[in-house]
């Protein structure tokens, strides 16, 4: 029974699936990555993130019994992906009692499914529970449950809120939580955990919380209306320490990607250690690891941009790039990952089978953008070295590369460090800040003229309503004038004069014209000229509108040219995607579009 087991990364996915629905669990789909409901979060991050409302009390309409595999992204440590451990997406199996059963029968059934389901021998496993503080007591009951299963007594850690509280955040539900380890050294495992609990042998495989209270804003402890159980267990992890593999990436799920990108870069002997200690192994595992992020990024409706999740794909695709560029992946390599990507994760996830052209689209699309950028900044960058007296790279610096070639901190961080150089990055940070005060300066100093505040989503749906206005009078004609336009940070609202429904086709093409006006990424440009050379230039403007003899036009190249008083986005690429929710008739030759950006 000391042999590591062996079992596949879809094998442990539908035996967890199977032992729970067995124990009558509903088994729900994993949630989108993008969080419904929660402005704190940019991803879903665990199991439970989607099933918040129900944990505090909402009926669940699958039951009171729920398990499932949620794609979950982390992106905090971005920089330190390439190394054994660390994914900045990775499937966490998670099972719930939404006040159903209790601690002492999760506990049963998590000892069934390691002993009896996974087969793992005694020997290796280790447990703690919570220790107790000034609010909550000791948990003897579940260290007796577990013993009372044959578990001994020495492999029974005690431990406090620092390994076995589980909270999402400051506030919210939280409760203690009691672990499983698994012991990956090479020989036998030592008897006493409470003594080796830091020994980095024992890993960590499975989190089971007992959910019983919702942390207030003053730091007390509520009781939730119901005491629940959530649990998870990181997919990509268990199975590597399982299979005793040291690293994930020398799982079943990420080989055929591996295999994949070596082929391209006509470096298979990189696949003898695939966890080696060198820059190309390195550059191998982000490259892997960040297009595997991306693919499923995209497939829940993120694009690239430069805010918020679209930045974190952005970001992710051109290190990804940046990496494929060092070891020797010719260019537009990137769309190329996705039937691979799919083929390990579709089944799972049947979304990335349904958007794979979308996918590849998208990143071709971006690896497109960025490719010439890489190589201008990269000559660019190191003409800057040339200037530098010290070993840093000033913020100021960092903050060009990034305003001139889309390069994100860390690619010059990288880059900096292969040149022996550090990067300032708070002075970037100020820089940034910097910029965006700027910006935000401008945009009060112009909101005076007519939008009602400087969200950035305004500005993003405003710079869309010169798209859409330009892409009406192209497909329905130059009758389009415009009518109204209102805008919130959740959607635009546009009145045209035209004398009829648009037709199915119509909406699509002029949905696609502002969505390749946005995929091509134009940067937004506006200066100030006389009102009747505006007009000679082609500018639309309102129709018997009053101009003084001045106006500002904004310029989106060849997709709009506006007179307009601002704000706007810096560039169409920050939009993410448009949408036609609604079009209807506004009054008597007037139409009305509500358009969001998804
Ligand atoms: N919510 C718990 C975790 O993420 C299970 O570890």
């Amino acid at each position: 029974m000391n042999s590591p087991t062996s079992i596949t990364t879809s094998e442990l996915r539908q035996r967890w699936l199977d032992f729970w629905q067995a124990k009558q669990h509903a088994i729900i789909p994993s949630a989108s990555v993008l969080p419904d409901n929660d402005p704190t979060a940019l991803f879903i991050n665990s199991g439970m993130h989607p099933l918040v409302p129900y944990l505090m009390g909402q009926p669940h309409p699958a039951g009171q019994r729920l398990a499932n595999a949620q794609k979950c992204i982390r992106t905090i440590d971005i920089d330190e992906v390439g190394d054994a451990t660390h994914l900045t997406c990775f499937e966490m199996l998670g099972n719930w009692s939404l006040g159903d059963f209790g601690p002492l029968e999760m506990i049963d059934f998590a000892f069934a499914f390691l002993t009896e389901e996974l087969g793992l021998p005694l020997e290796k496993l280790a447990f703690s529970v919570f220790a107790g503080d000034v609010s909550v007591e000791r948990d003897t009951a579940a260290a007796a449950q577990w013993a009372s299963h044959g578990v001994a007594e020495a492999r029974i850690a005690y431990l406090g809120v620092a390994d076995n509280w589980w909270a999402k955040g400051d506030v919210g539900p939280c409760g203690p939580d009691t672990e499983i380890f698994y012991w990956t050294g090479a020989g036998p495992a030592p008897a006493s955990f409470q003594q080796t609990h830091d020994d980095p042998h024992w890993v960590e495989i499975w989190n089971c919380v007992f959910m019983t209270f919702d942390r207030q804003a003053d730091g007390s402890l509520q009781p939730l209306t119901q005491p629940n159980i959530d649990t998870g267990m990181g997919l990509e992890r268990t199975v590597a320490v399982l299979n005793g593999q040291q690293s994930i990436y020398q799982t079943d799920g990420f080989t055929p990607i591996l295999q994949h990108l070596t082929g391209l870069a006509q470096r298979s002997d990189l696949l003898d250690d695939v966890t080696a200690d060198t820059a190309d192994h390195h550059s191998l595992r982000v490259i892997a690891d960040h297009l595997r992020s991306s693919c499923v990024l995209i497939a829940d409706g993120v694009t690239p941009s430069n805010v918020d999740q679209g930045y974190i794909l952005r970001r992710l695709v051109r290190r990804a790039i940046r990496h494929g560029r060092k070891l020797g992946i010719p260019t537009s390599f990137v769309g190329s990952i996705v039937p691979v990507v799919v083929g390990l994760l579709g089944g799972a996830y049947p979304e990335l089978v349904a958007q794979a052209e979308h996918i590849t689209r998208t990143l071709t699309t971006e690896e497109a953008q960025f490719a010439q950028a890489l190589v201008k900044g990269e000559k660019e960058f190191h003409r800057l070295v040339g200037e530098i007296a010290g070993t840093e790279v000033s913020g100021g610096q960092a903050f060009y590369l990034y305003e001139t070639y889309g390069f994100p901190l860390e690619i010059t961080t990288e880059l900096a460090a292969e040149s022996q150089l550090t990067v300032d990055e708070q002075g970037f940070a100020e820089a940034f800040a910097a910029h965006q005060a700027r910006s935000r300066a401008g945009s009060e100093a112009k909101f005076a003229g007519g939008l009602a505040d400087d969200d950035p989503r305004t500005l993003q749906l405003h710079t869309a309503t010169h798209l859409l206005h330009a892409a009406l009078r192209k497909y329905l004609g130059e009758h389009v004038q415009q009518k109204g336009s209102n805008i919130t940070p959740e959607r635009l609202r546009f009145d045209f004069s035209h004398p009829e429904k648009l037709t199915p086709e119509q909406k699509q093409a002029v949905e696609q014209y502002v969505n390749d006006a946005i995929a091509a990424d134009q940067p937004i440009t506006h200066r100030e000229m006389p009102t009747d050379e505006a007009f000679a230039a082609g500018a639309l403007g309102f129709f018997g509108h009053k101009y003084g003899e001045r106006v500002t036009v904004y310029d989106m190249g060849e997709w709009s040219v506006e007179i307009c008083g601002g704000p706007h986005a810096a560039s169409t690429g920050e939009l993410g995607k448009f949408r036609i929710a609604k079009e209807k008739s506004s009054s008597k030759g007037v139409r009305r579009i509500r358009g969001v950006l998804e």
